[in-house]
């Protein structure tokens, strides 16, 4: 166990973190999910509270249970979670995209549990991308940080969503590896932006999560210059 960085370099920032995964469903029982344990974006949200800030979380669904602290708001899907942000985004200093996000989402859910008879096929439609949609209508003061899960072309695929995206940084995930990222306590990935790229090596999601706010207090500080 080792002491977690505390301190004040965050107190006057607001971050808007987003954890967990989202649901989609298909009917009043059943939903589309995915494996986030929401693990990645809390140890995110107690570091930077450890470090003075405010913290907005907007929690999808998650394994364990919500820290301490924190303006916490519930939503499940990837509608809910948009809503959600878009409401609160104009508090925020610095919003970081932990969650993982359903890409596509049931064009029309059943109202009633829809019953074993043969085979069945669901019509899906792809989600807004809430990422790029808050990195280009945000406030120019405010840093956008996003995650990139990747199982291949780890860096190339994170510098073209960088790009894509329109952020200032993504942390990029090898989510090949089950040791490591989804639902895991320790994780790994690359701290990406126009200028740099710093590898962060295995290691606990706390620890982690205290190296991608260096990142970020590095990126604010030019910022400001
Ligand atoms: N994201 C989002 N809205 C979505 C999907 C993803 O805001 N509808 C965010 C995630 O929270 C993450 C980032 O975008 O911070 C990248 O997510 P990822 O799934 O890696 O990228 P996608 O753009 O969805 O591309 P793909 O899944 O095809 O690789
Ligand atoms: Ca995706």
């Amino acid at each position: 166990q080792q002491t977690l960085a505390s301190g004040t370099d965050f107190t006057s920032e607001t971050v808007l973190i987003t954890a967990g995964g989202t649901r989609e469903a298909i009917d009043p029982v059943r939903f589309i999910g995915n494996r986030s344990s929401g693990r990645m974006g809390f140890a995110i949200a107690e570091a930077a509270q450890r470090r003075g800030a405010r913290v907005i979380l907007i929690c999808a669904s998650t394994t364990i249970p919500v820290p301490a602290g924190c303006e916490v708001v519930c939503v499940s899907s990837a509608a809910e979670m948009r809503a959600a942000v878009l409401e609160r985004l104009n508090e925020a200093t610095i919003v970081i995209m932990a969650a993982a996000v359903s890409d596509y989402t049931v064009k029309q859910a059943a109202t009633q549990k829809l019953k074993r008879e043969g085979p069945r096929t669901i019509e899906l439609e792809p989600t807004q991308d809430i990422l790029r949609e808050i990195a280009a209508q945000r406030n120019p003061a405010t840093l956008v940080i996003g995650f990139a899960a990747e199982t291949s072309d780890i860096l190339a695929n994170g510098r073209a969503k960088l790009e894509r995206k329109g952020v200032d940084a993504v942390v990029v995930n090898d989510v090949s590896s089950s040791a490591l990222g989804f639902d895991s306590s320790r994780n790994a990935g690359t701290f990406l932006t126009r200028e740099r790229a710093v590898e962060i090596p295995a290691m606990s999601k706390s620890e982690m999560a205290g190296q991608i706010l260096d990142e970020v207090r590095r990126l604010r500080s030019w910022a400001l210059k």
